[in-house]
């Protein structure tokens, strides 16, 4: 039996909350499929600041480089708001990208119906609303040099190669193949000049992919279009910083930021991360949502593993446990009764087991 090794760096605030769960949810659809995986955990962020003094430690690259999978939490301290960026636990993420080049980052953003009235768009507007953001994940903004500043001005850099674009476009392509075939590339070519490279790449690249209907929307109607009417999205794909706001904008439609997963690959070992971060007023009260980390697990097994009816199982114990009322805080409706992270955590492991006992896909 192959052991598949998960690199867990459950990171700051929430983040070892909501991960506990997702390694439960892993542990036991492990037993259910008969996998063995084999967990290592290691420090990044403020917490590999604090016994490392820095925000991406060379065990950890080491693990995570050996690893099948890395399964993350989030990162984030307001205590080391005002640090050096070297010492930043942002900077041990942005790191991290880098160091596994994982430079499409997948953020699908469903609606379940039982948590339609969550949103606060109205119940017709979110019919039908199955969004997939492609975001760009190593370059642009976020990577561009020169970067600096001094106390009166400050400089960022947005660059992109042709192959940086033409190699998340194939991404985004590939998977609207399997979607509803509708691929919104979302830019600012109106203004700027890596817009219209963006642009251009992306147009070339549709040539390969006839069966897939290519569209351009500039990034500000595409945020407004997004509230107004999210169903006519299927796979938006746009640059670093553009799909980072996008993709919180999109958690609206879903009914919290705690609900969403993302999946972030490359060549090798995909990293596996919610799309929240470490929400540090929520952080050791037992509230915080772990559904976002526990569909994050999902798409571990699916897209890192390749593990496809194991993933399926998990989905299902998500649904499962919505269908029959559970709801953390950020989900439930005033007056409706809500459960805590590790109890969360505890219905939807019982669900995969439920799953088991009924019969469903025993290896
Ligand atoms: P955040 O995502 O932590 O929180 C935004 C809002 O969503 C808050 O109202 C929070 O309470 C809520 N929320 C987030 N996750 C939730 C969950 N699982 N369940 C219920 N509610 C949830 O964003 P922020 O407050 O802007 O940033 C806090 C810190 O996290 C910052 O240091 C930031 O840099 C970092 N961050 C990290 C990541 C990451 O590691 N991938 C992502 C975003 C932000
Ligand atoms: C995210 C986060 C990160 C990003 C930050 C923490 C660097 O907001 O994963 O969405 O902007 O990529
Ligand atoms: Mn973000």
């Amino acid at each position: 039996m192959k052991t598949y090794a998960i690199a867990v760096l459950p990171g700051d605030g929430i983040g070892p909350e909501v991960i506990a769960q997702a390694v439960r949810v892993l542990e036991a659809v492990g037993e259910r499929f008969e996998l063995r995986f084999a967990f290592e955990t290691l420090p990044i962020g403020a917490a590999a600041v604090a016994v490392a003094n820095n925000p991406l430690p060379p065990e950890t690259r080491a693990a995570v480089l050996r690893s099948d999978a890395v399964l993350l939490g989030a990162v984030g301290d307001p205590r080391l708001d005002g640090a050096p960026r070297e010492l930043r636990p942002e900077s041990g993420l942005l790191a991290l990208r880098q160091l596994l080049h994982v430079y499409a980052n997948l953020r699908p953003v469903a609606v379940h119906p039982a948590l339609v009235a969550c949103s606060p768009l109205k119940a017709e507007r979110l019919r039908g609303v199955d969004v997939l953001v492609v975001r760009e994940l190593t370059g642009g903004l976020y990577y561009g040099e020169p970067r600096g500043r001094d106390a009166t001005r400050a400089v960022n850099t947005l660059v992109y190669t042709a192959a940086e674009v033409e190699r998340v476009a194939r991404v985004a392509f590939a998977a609207a193949r399997g979607r509803r075939r509708l691929v919104t590339s979302v830019d600012k070519a109106n203004v700027l000049e890596v817009s219209q490279l963006w642009r251009e790449t992306v147009t070339r690249v549709a040539r390969d992919y006839p069966e897939v209907r290519l569209e351009h929307c500039y990034v500000d109607t595409a945020a407004m279009r997004l509230v107004s009417d999210p169903a006519t999205f299927d796979v938006i794909l746009t640059e670093n910083m553009f799909g980072d706001i996008l993709s919180d904008e999109a958690a609206v439609l879903a009914g919290s930021l705690g609900l969403l997963p993302s999946a972030s690959l490359g060549a090798g070992p995909g990293l596996f991360e919610p799309v929240h971060g470490s929400a540090p007023p929520l952080a050791g009260r037992d509230v915080a949502n772990p559904i976002g980390a526990i569909a994050t697990a999902a798409l571990l097994l699916r897209d890192g593993l390749k593990l496809g009816d194991a993933a399926e199982s998990v989905d299902a114990a998500v649904a499962a446990a919505l269908d029959a009322g559970a709801r953390t805080e950020d989900i439930a409706l005033p007056g409706e009764p809500s459960i805590g992270t590790v109890e969360m955590g505890s219905r939807i492991t019982e669900c995969i087991v439920a799953e088991a006992l009924e019969g469903g896909g025993l290896a």
